[in-house]
């Protein structure tokens, strides 16, 4: 099966990474001002999420939101208190696309409207209503 053809893709394999660097396939350096849109914004291989995460796949790396897990209460209860909005509600989610999805969602059934204005050249992901934002036609695909 062939990749899906999504981005036009630069020349580099980036094989591995440590802190704020990678290392592409030659061995070559990068300082990685990226972060992985903000999905790994620790940094890369840090020790105290390497560790965390493979103890936790060891034991179970997915089960289903219709059943309890008390990781994610205390996630919910930790960033709470670290963001100072415990009263709030924390909605887990798995993609910048959904998040978007959801912002909109949200904001929709807070005021009542079916209409939002966006940026021309953003790009919010590729789900329905995310693409629905986006004026890129390449974006907007069938
Ligand atoms: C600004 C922005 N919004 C949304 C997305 C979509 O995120 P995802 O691919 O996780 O759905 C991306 C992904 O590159 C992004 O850069």
């Amino acid at each position: 099966m062939k990749l899906f053809d999504v981005y036009p893709l630069f020349d580099v394999n980036i094989v591995q990474g440590k802190g704020c660097h990678v290392w592409d396939d030659k061995g070559q350096e990068y300082l990685d001002l990226y972060g992985g849109h903000a999905v790994i914004s620790i940094g890369h291989a840090h020790p105290h999420y390497v560790e965390t995460i493979s103890k936790q796949v060891a034991k179970l790396g997915f089960y289903s939101n219709s059943v309890i897990n008390k990781l994610q209460q205390e996630v919910a209860d930790r960033l709470g208190v670290m963001c100072g909005y415990d009263d709030y509600q924390l909605f887990l989610i798995n993609s910048g696309a959904e998040a978007n999805e959801n912002a909109l969602k949200l904001a929709s059934f807070y005021n009542g409207r079916t209409r939002v204005i966006s940026f021309a050249k953003a790009f919010h992901g590729r789900t329905s209503l995310a693409v629905e934002v986006t004026n890129n036609p390449k974006i907007i695909a069938p």
